[in-house]
């Protein structure tokens, strides 16, 4: 199944933040197993990266992106080790031209009418929308909707199961990102049943939703 074949019946993509790499994967893992196969691996830690390739080595059957990407080395460097989506926090043109012409998807971060055309202009169809709560929320991307008949939106940033509802019920939005669906405090005393709970009632929402 395609990333928009998953994005379509489930969603939501989860944010993991972790440095070791074998709580990545079971992190990884523990969110497949609520229904989550789509997941975003964020570039913060110098040991991110071997988090995402231990996850792409050691599970089956997710679809593993690097977010937090800001440069264009690092595009191609996540790139190298198996990224099949990349996210970045805002819109760096060399970015995107890279991944349309290696035909990966790519979802810059934007927040304003500018940015959108922006990557509309370089053509992407598919936008991040950060940070969602500050920037907006739900009546921005509607306004931004109405103009931008093709974007697409993912919201990240302030998405948490208690206002998913209201973001997945817009045609628009494509998916939602977040990381309250990998509580740090349930990483670190090993409870990963509690991060495919969190997985499995966010997929709830999104099939009740949509
Ligand atoms: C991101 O990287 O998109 C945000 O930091 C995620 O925001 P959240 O922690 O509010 O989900």
């Amino acid at each position: 199944m395609s990333l928009s074949e998953r994005l379509a019946s489930a969603p939501v993509v989860p944010l993991i933040g972790e440095n070791d790499a074998d709580r990545a994967v079971k992190t990884a893992r523990a969110l497949g197993a609520g229904g989550l196969t789509v997941i975003e691996v964020v570039m913060r830690s110098s040991d991110a990266q071997k988090g995402m390739e231990a996850i792409l080595a050691q599970t089956e059957g997710l679809i593993v992106g690097a977010g937090t990407v800001l440069t264009l080395d690092q595009a191609k460097s996540v790139r190298a080790s198996g990224a099949e989506f990349i996210v970045s926090p805002g819109l760096v043109d060399e970015i995107a031209e890279y991944c349309l012409a290696e035909n990966i998807p790519f979802f810059p971060g934007t927040m304003t009418a500018g940015e959108v055309q922006r990557a509309y202009a370089l053509g992407l169809r598919d936008v991040k929308f950060f940070p969602a709560s500050l920037a907006g929320g739900v009546p921005m991307i509607k306004a931004l909707s109405s103009v931008f008949r093709e974007m697409r939106f993912m919201p990240t940033g302030g998405v948490s199961a208690a206002n998913l509802s209201e973001f997945l019920e817009l045609p628009s939005v494509l998916a939602c990102g977040g990381s309250w669906l990998t509580p740090k405090e349930a990483v670190a005393i090993g409870d990963y049943s509690q991060i495919t709970t969190l997985a499995s009632e966010a997929l709830a929402i999104a099939q009740a939703t949509r």
